[in-house]
Parts: structure tokens; sequence; C-alpha cells
């Protein structure tokens, strides 16, 4: 036996139950990353249950990125899913599993999975160059734990040009991607018990730094034009946003709001952290600007990512601060990782430096702005076919958003999508108290041909809400 699964029931609750007791089994730990999980046959056969069940179980696992699958290596615990530990080192048994002929037996056919931008656009010959220039020299040894030099004048420059965010080199400090920004921001300026208000929905990993430190996350309605700054409760100290591209909805936080919210945070003594995770691919308008631009009094801490412009394992992000806050933000890095490796930073800096970094984001700009006006396009289209409520206006970033009739339960609609080969997650892990029915739609992975095969099944699956 693989493991200790229960079924009984209709179909879909198996289904169902199938799927809470894998992710449960996940999120706890009792399966690790990289798993091998059996082929969807031979569960079925041990189950007594359909393969069709066990295949789209397995789908919707796959879909909000639990699992992983390659083409003739079977499918497998995926690598960084919410809260799964590091997998234990291989043992003999480990390898002779490994060794155990699997098929992946899922056909992923539009894969609109979010979190990672365009593999084949990532500027591999000018990274390459760049990796090699900067392991031309002998490490230096341990490094200032705020980034190494070169890299932090390079972001201060690349931000100031491209985002208005004016800072000096010592304004920044280099981060290990925006989560390690999160975590060192909840540890270090936020006391226990102290509340953040964050958006709902909102995103579920900021949300798990700021709760994992003991601070108390407090959810506060976004609309149409972002946050809704007057439902923020008294008594938080800091307010967590994403105002250039909400995550998961996508609009942008309007400019009266703005000033509302840096209004509030001056009256209530509060910090704001800004996240502009994706904004390098803006489409439509023209950007608002930032609030750490809009900021007179220095409460707000400006979170950015190199993930969605190059690549996640890159793990490179940064915080824009008043000093005396980099300084705090530094002295805990110091004691929990010294810094990110040197030879990462540093050829990330001749990247930007060069101005291939530019050039890499000119053209990613060109490809996503095509799959962005093609959803755009068929979303409106399902809206005047009255499928789906009128659309959340989305103009930047790598997903947009699929607002659904209220009535619709989007796990039987992920799990019918996920069988007809178009991955695709819904909101739920994003919502807390707000309960939106919505599927992200992210157009990285998927090109335009994808697009259009996701579109079909998925007008297909809101026509007829019960065929399978
Ligand atoms: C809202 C939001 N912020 C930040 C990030 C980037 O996180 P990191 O830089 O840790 O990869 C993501 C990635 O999906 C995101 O969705």
């Amino acid at each position: 036996m693989w493991m200790d699964l229960f079924v009984d029931g209709s179909s879909r609750q198996t289904s169902a139950r199938l799927f809470d007791q894998i992710r449960d089994a996940i999120v706890t730990g009792r399966l690790r990353a990289r798993d091998r999980v059996p082929p969807s046959r031979a569960l079925a056969v041990e189950l007594g249950v359909a393969r069709s069940t066990v295949a789209a179980v397995y789908a919707r696992l796959l879909a909000e990125g639990f699992l992983d699958a390659r083409v003739g290596d079977g499918t497998f615990v995926a690598d960084g899913c919410p809260m799964s530990p590091a997998p234990a080192r291989s043992s003999a048994t480990g390898e002779a599993e490994r060794r155990v002929d699997d098929v992946t037996d899922l056909v992923v056919r539009a894969d609109l999975r979010t979190g990672s931008p365009e593999p084949g656009l990532f500027p591999l010959v000018d990274w390459r160059r760049c990796v090699t220039a900067a392991a031309a020299h002998r490490p230096p040894g341990y490094g200032d734990p705020a980034g190494v030099p070169a890299l932090r004048r390079a972001i201060a420059s690349w931000v100031s040009r491209s985002r208005g965010v004016i800072a000096s080199p010592g304004q920044v400090l280099v981060t290990s991607g925006a989560q390690q920004a999160f975590d060192l921001i909840a540890r270090t300026l936020l006391a226990p018990g102290d509340m953040v208000a964050i958006e709902d929905p909102g995103y579920p990993q900021a949300r798990r730094a700021f709760e994992r430190h003991g601070r108390i996350a407090v959810p506060v309605a976004v609309d149409h034009d972002g946050i809704d700054v007057t439902s923020i409760p008294h008594d938080v100290r800091a307010v967590y946003v994403t105002p250039s591209h909400q995550s998961p909805t996508g609009v942008t936080l309007s400019s009266a709001r703005r000033r509302e919210l840096l209004a509030l945070a001056a009256r209530q003594d509060m910090i704001v952290i800004e996240d502009d995770y994706d904004t390098e691919f803006r489409y439509v308008d023209r950007p608002i600007e930032p609030l750490r631009r809009l900021d007179q009094a220095g409460r707000v801490l400006y979170v950015g990512t190199f993930s969605k412009t190059l690549s996640p394992s890159i793990r490179l992000g940064f915080v824009i601060a008043e000093s005396w806050m980099i300084d705090d933000l530094c002295a805990t890095r110091s004691v929990v990782d010294a810094q990110p490796p040197h030879v990462t930073q540093a050829a990330l800096a001749e990247l930007i430096m060069r101005g291939a970094f530019d050039r890499h984001l000119r053209r990613a700009r060109r490809v996503y702005r095509t799959r962005h006006e093609l959803v755009a396009r068929a979303t409106q289209s399902l809206h005047e076919q009255g499928l789906v409520p009128a659309p959340w206006r989305s103009n930047a970033g790598l997903h947009s958003m699929l607002a659904l009739d209220p009535s619709t339960a989007t796990g039987p609609l992920v799990e019918r999508l996920a069988r007809r080969g178009v991955s695709v997650a819904s909101t739920e892990e994003w919502s807390l108290e707000v309960v939106r029915p919505a599927l992200l739609i992210g157009f990285a992975l998927a090109d335009i041909a994808q697009l259009g095969i996701a579109f079909d099944e998925i007008t297909r699956a809101l026509q007829r809400p019960r065929s399978t």
C-alpha cells in the first residue's frame, strides 16, 4: 500500500477526499519533496476506483503546484510546494524506487499555472557571460550582509530609472527573493502579536511569513480600486499591499487610495510593505507612482524580486527603505544566512549594468503583451456570452484573474479542466473571508496556441457545467 488513503461515497466525494488526503500528506511533510507518487492506473487498482478519478486528482494537485510531472520520469511531490520539507537523503530503497518504470499519464495541453516566467525567454547567453565574469576572481570571503556593493548600486540606479523610486545604494538590501524580505520585516520591524493588514484575496506566502512569526494577519477586502483603505483597522502596525498588480485580482491601487493609505499610515504610525513583484511587465496604461515614491515620511518598504523577470531559482530580490530600517533588517539578516551567494549577486549586477537586463525585459514584454491581449479578449468574450461576470481589469504582470459566477464550485471545474489537459488553479488559496470563485490565468508558461486551447476548454466547461 502506497499510503493510507480512504475512499467511499460518490465519485465526486471520492475525488475531493483523495485530493484533500494527498495534499494534507504533502503539507504536513508525510510526503516529501521529490517523493514519487504511484502511476494513476496502479493507485486506481489499489483503491478500487476509476483511473480517471485518480488522474483528475493528480491533475488538480499538479495544477495547484503540489505535484510535478516529467515526461518519461513519473510524477513527484513538487519542490518548494507550501510547507513541504526538503527530501531526506536518498536511501538504497529510495534509489531502487527511482528505477521503477513509471509513466506520466497526464498530458498537459495548456499550462496556466502561475509563479514562474517562461523559461525559454531566460537570457541564457548573457547570463552565462555574466556568471563567467563574476566567477573569474577568487571568492572574496564573507561580504556585506546587505549585499554585494555593485548589485546594490545597480538596483538603486535601475529602480530609479524604471520606476522613479529614488534610493541610494545604502538604502538597498539584497534579499533571497521577496519572500526573505517579508520574513526579515516580520522578524525585525514587528513584534509578536502585532497586527498586519493584508489584502483579501491576497498573496498567501506573504501572509504565512507574518503568521509564522506570531504576527496577526487581518484580512481587508479588495475591490476594483485595490485594497479598501477605509476598512483597515485602527490598531494595525503594518499594511502589506501589491499596488501595481494586486495579487491575485490584478487591479491597480488607484491614486486616491494610495494617498489615503499613506495618510492613514502617518496618522496611525504604521509601516507599509509595498510588494512590486511583477510590474516590469505593464501593457496597457502608464504606471501610477509607487507608494515609496509618494511617501514623504519614510514609512514605505519597497520590495522587488527577480523571480518574474528572470527566474525564481535565481533567488534574488531586494528591499528599499530608510537607512535605519535597512540597518536593522541587515542585522537580522546577518544571523539568518549572512548573504546570498556572491557569484549570483555579482552576475546579476553585470547583467543590469551591461544593459542586457533591459534588453531582455523589452523582448519578454513583447511576448507577454500578445498573450495578455489574448487573455483580455477571451475573458471579455466569455463575459459577453453571459458565462462569467464583468472582468477585473488587469493591466500588468504574468497572470489575470477570471472571475466566475458566485455559484460556481471551483474544485470540480479545476478537475474537469485538468482532465481536458488544462492545468489551472483557482484563487481559493488566496481567499480568507471574501469568497469569490475565480481562476488564475497564468500566461507565462502557455503560449498563444495553448491559451487558445485553454479558453476553448474553459468556454465548453462553463457552457456545460455538469458534463465531464
Ligand atoms: C505577490 C507576489 N509577491 C512576490 C513574489 C515573489 O516571491 P520570491 O521573490 O520570493 O520568489 C510572488 C511570486 O509568485 C508573488 O506572487
